[in-house]
């Protein structure tokens, strides 16, 4: 039973329960719900006596028609953050450990110190001397970036106060910071939430961007950003494959630019460099000469355009239910394509084991992979590659249908760019001015044909 003033917190998404569970009932992670002192609660009957009158102004007041922006001049991340950082917004950076985070906003604010704007740098998980090593290992030793090691909210917010504090603030991370009226312990839910609304409030007041790192964990020892997303303006994830040089900048939520856009880096010595042309890189490390299972995906991420591979391997099982490991895709995706291909042309697939992987460590969400998805699953399972110098894009309907997409032109035009010379797509909505030879699939029997009857189709 549960003492009066203690409450169960899941670390994860902040859900609150009455009594300790294995599994979080808001989220349905395992094992993040610890128990936290209740934070004290406010005077009974709060009347309007204490309050301030706020000012109403009106909607249609002349003021500046966009927030100015601060630039950063690195165009991946201005990119993902929507056009450069709004003076007096909160953005959470999240990602796994060891992903980049804390050199890429080195970076940033490098950058910006650069430009003349002041900027700080507060960590709670290295000291001065580290992050100054680090700095001079991706070259900005020379940056007038203000640093400090600190975790106690307070003193921050007692420095930020002064009249001429920096302009961009990066705490590093919001998990290492504590409110020292809290009992908890710094990471639990209560010290990550209040030391984010106060850092907030402060940006709000004084026109500080703020920017908030957040470790996502998976074992909810301390608690993730997911708790933070509805506090501040802008969350952008920043992911990739351990393994891969590829790390991108994905906007989950901004209350100053689309949601779509992402910021693609690749990892060096020197910390992280801009790459302008995603689909150049991602389709870099192609070899000569056509291979089954592989097949060319035209996508699009936000307002760019970007062509990855994906690869597929279908073999023989010997199992009752046959492996499926899906990278970079949605698997539940995979099944349904998996299964109109079994039930409208018969392939058999579902017998087989099925690897799928989309090349570079990028993640697809949308669904016009479906039909670059099946070609690369029939290639590999008929032994017949796709034709070379080909991409594909089409979203498939459950009754075996090729459905058109959006935004057409950019993809092909994108292909056309990379020297790709044919498309296979759903049937197009008109006529599209392009060099490429396109062949439209109305159907997935379609597809298949195009695999088991060469001739027969147009290979
Ligand atoms: P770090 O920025 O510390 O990750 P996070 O703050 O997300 O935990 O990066 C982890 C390690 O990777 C660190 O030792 C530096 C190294 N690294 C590079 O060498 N080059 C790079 O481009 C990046 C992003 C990281
Ligand atoms: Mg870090």
């Amino acid at each position: 039973m549960a003492r009066s003033g203690e409450r169960y917190v899941c670390q994860d998404c902040g859900a609150l329960s009455r009594r300790w569970a294995g599994r979080c009932d808001a989220c349905g992670e395992w094992n993040t719900i610890v128990e936290e002192a209740a934070p004290e609660r406010l005077p009974k009957g709060l009347g309007a006596g204490r309050g301030r009158a706020i000012d109403l102004v009106p909607l249609d007041a002349r003021e500046a028609p966009e927030a100015p922006r601060l630039i950063t001049g690195i165009s991946e991340f201005d990119r993902a953050v929507g056009g450069g950082l709004v003076e007096g917004s909160a953005i959470l950076v999240g990602g796994d450990p060891g992903i980049g985070k804390s050199t890429l906003l080195l970076q940033v604010v490098a950058a910006l110190a650069r430009s003349g704007i002041r900027c700080a740098y507060i960590s709670g998980e290295e000291a001065v001397r580290q992050i100054r090593m680090r700095a001079e290992r991706l070259g900005a030793g020379a940056a007038p970036v203000e640093l400090a090691a600190a975790t106690n909210v307070r003193d921050i917010l007692a420095t930020l106060e002064a009249a001429d504090a920096p302009r961009v603030v990066v705490i590093d991370s919001i998990q290492t910071m504590y409110v020292d009226s809290l009992e908890s312990a710094p990471g639990t839910v209560a010290q990550v939430r209040t030391s984010a609304q106060e850092l907030i409030r402060l940006a709000k007041r004084r026109d500080i961007v703020m920017v908030l790192i957040g470790h996502v964990t998976k074992e909810g020892q301390i608690a993730g950003p997911r708790v933070l997303e509805h506090m501040v303006d802008t969350v952008l994830y920043f992911e990739g494959e351990r393994g891969h040089q590829f790390r991108i900048m994905r906007a989950v939520k901004n209350r100053y630019g689309p949601t779509d856009e992402i910021g693609v880096f690749e990892m060096s010595d020197a910390g992280l460099i801009e790459v302008p042309n995603p689909s150049a890189l991602f389709l870099s490390g192609r070899g000569e000469g056509s291979v089954s299972g592989n097949a060319v995906f035209a996508g699009m991420e936000g307002s760019r355009p970007v062509l990855v591979e994906i690869q597929a391997l279908v073999a023989s099982s010997p199992l009752a239910s046959p492996r499926r490991t899906v990278v970079g895709w949605d698997s539940n995706r995979l099944a349904m394509v998996m299964a109109v291909l079994d039930a409208r042309s018969g392939l058999g697939i579902s017998s087989h084991d099925v690897y799928l992987n989309v090349a570079g460590g990028l993640r697809i969400v949308e669904p016009a992979a479906d039909l670059a998805v099946a070609a690369a699953l029939i290639s590999s399972l008929t032994d017949t590659p796709v034709p070379e110098e080909t991409v594909l894009f089409g979203e498939i309907s459950l009754s075996g249908e090729a459905r058109p997409v959006s935004q057409a032109d950019l993809r092909l035009k994108e292909a056309a760019k990379l020297g790709f010379t044919r498309a296979l797509t759903a049937p197009l909505s008109k006529r599209r001015e392009t060099t490429l030879q396109i062949t439209e699939i109305a159907r997935l029997d379609a597809l298949v044909r195009l695999f088991t009857e060469p001739a027969g189709g147009s290979i």
